[in-house]
């Protein structure tokens, strides 16, 4: 029997994760601990620029979710009602629902196609042309943008920068893996991302505000619930089994898809999400999250390698339909490998590749993900970004995580060839 190779499924679940999901899970006196979190803060300040120094600045401040982060962020960087925000194309619901939950207003920018984000000509006529406030960047499935670039343009027009990280942690530019130059950026340890601890997400501020420390002061985060993090526990768990027994028990696979329609489970982009009813979500890290995020942490590089070297060996087979950048001031990470085809041929190669076990990625298959989002709820007008829709018509993900072997990569190629 074929293993089934997933591209954005159980991509980074491992025993000793679940194994300390379930010593949490049993243990619920640890799951008021403040020490997990400052720990977790530390190691990220130390992953980044070697030291504790953004814990010490007070600099790092976590996250449950991405919509709490960046709706924060935005938020730090003082922008009023109505405000306009930049954001590219190609992009996640959760983004543009953190702008729309302010009553700020998102601006589309397309997509360079070399390298998914945001094209810096476009940039500039939306600039020239609109009063913008922020200008969120995305480093879109680990390739990263060109920020002196588009820095340059923000300084020029007196706008802000919101760097979104999501898909980033470890990328580096010029040989630094922290910028720090932009004024925040977020970075997740979501679901599928470069690590995961299911949620969690850091705001960093880059450079400090006159009102930093009222700022601070004034931010009231909620906690999560017990029935949230016992969710959230209970699903790095099952995530493992799944990854064992996928392919031995079909009982399994039932089993998991009823528990995620019967919400045993937390949602990646919920239904309200996805119709961008925004309900507040200003939610503090839970402890035993951040426990499981600071186990992992140590992975990042190792994962980032992993994920790199398919990828090159993928675009070394398949050349011209992989987005692959060789170069030595850009340091990508490639989330995920994507795969450009036909409009036509998209549909009968993803049923291909399920039939042989491989289950492709869909980020970003619909200008703004996932699908059912409907594009005037999140004000964007078909045919604003040609080259975003055009690209999220081809896109697949193919698989390229570090539990995959080489002998995987090449019966992918294969598969694609024939
Ligand atoms: C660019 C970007 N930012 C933010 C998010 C939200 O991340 P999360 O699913 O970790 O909440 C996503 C989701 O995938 C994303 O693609």
């Amino acid at each position: 029997m074929k293993r089934s190779i997933f591209a954005a499924f159980l991509t980074t679940v491992s025993r000793k994760q679940a194994f300390h999901a379930l010593c949490l899970l049993l243990q619920p006196w640890k799951w008021n601990a403040k020490q997990p979190i400052l720990d977790l803060q530390i190691a990220f300040s130390t992953y980044l620029l070697g030291d504790d120094a953004l814990v010490k600045e007070n600099r790092t401040v976590p996250f449950y979710n991405a919509r709490s982060a960046l709706k924060h962020g935005l938020s730090y960087l003082g922008i009023s009602d109505w405000d306009k925000v930049v954001v590219q194309a190609y992009t996640c619901v959760s983004v543009i629902n953190a702008i729309l939950a302010a009553w700020w207003v998102p601006c589309y920018v397309d997509i360079d196609e070399s390298t998914l984000n945001m094209n810096v000509e476009d940039l500039e006529k939306k600039l020239q042309s609109e009063k913008i406030s922020v200008v969120v960047v995305q480093h879109t499935l680990g390739m990263v943008a060109d920020m002196k670039l588009i820095a340059s343009l923000c300084q020029q027009y007196d706008c802000s920068i919101l760097e979104d990280c999501a898909h980033s942690l470890g990328a580096a530019y010029q040989w630094k893996k922290a910028w720090l130059r932009w004024d925040v950026s977020i970075f997740s340890f979501g679901r599928d991302k470069i690590i995961s601890s299911v949620n969690w997400w850091m705001l960093l501020i880059n450079q400090k505000n006159e009102t930093h420390n009222e700022w601070l002061d004034a931010l009231t985060l909620r906690s999560v619930s017990h029935l949230v993090m016992i969710r959230n526990l209970l699903y790095a768990i099952v995530w493992y089994i799944s990854y064992v027994l996928y392919d031995l028990a079909r009982i399994w696979k039932i089993f998991y898809r009823m528990a995620g329609k019967m919400k045993l489970f937390p949602t990646i982009v919920s239904l309200e999400e996805k119709q961008c009813i925004y309900t507040d979500l200003s939610f503090s890290l839970p402890s035993p999250l951040a426990s499981l995020a600071l186990q992992q942490i140590q992975y990042i590089d190792l994962h980032n390698a992993a994920r790199k070297v398919h990828t090159q060996q993928l675009y070394s087979c398949l050349w011209d339909n992989i987005v692959y950048r060789d170069s030595t001031d850009f340091f990508d990470v490639y989330l995920r490998c994507v795969l450009l085809l036909s409009e036509k041929k998209r549909p009968l190669v993803e049923k291909m590749l399920k039939d042989n076990n491989i289950f492709p990625g869909d980020w970003y298959q619909r200008v703004i993900a996932p699908h059912w989002v409907l594009l005037q709820d999140v004000g964007y007008t078909p045919w604003e970004c040609p080259v975003a829709e055009r690209i999220a018509s081809m896109t697949i993900n193919l698989p390229n995580h570090y539990k995959m072997t080489e002998k995987d990569v090449f019966m992918i190629v294969s598969l694609l060839k024939e």
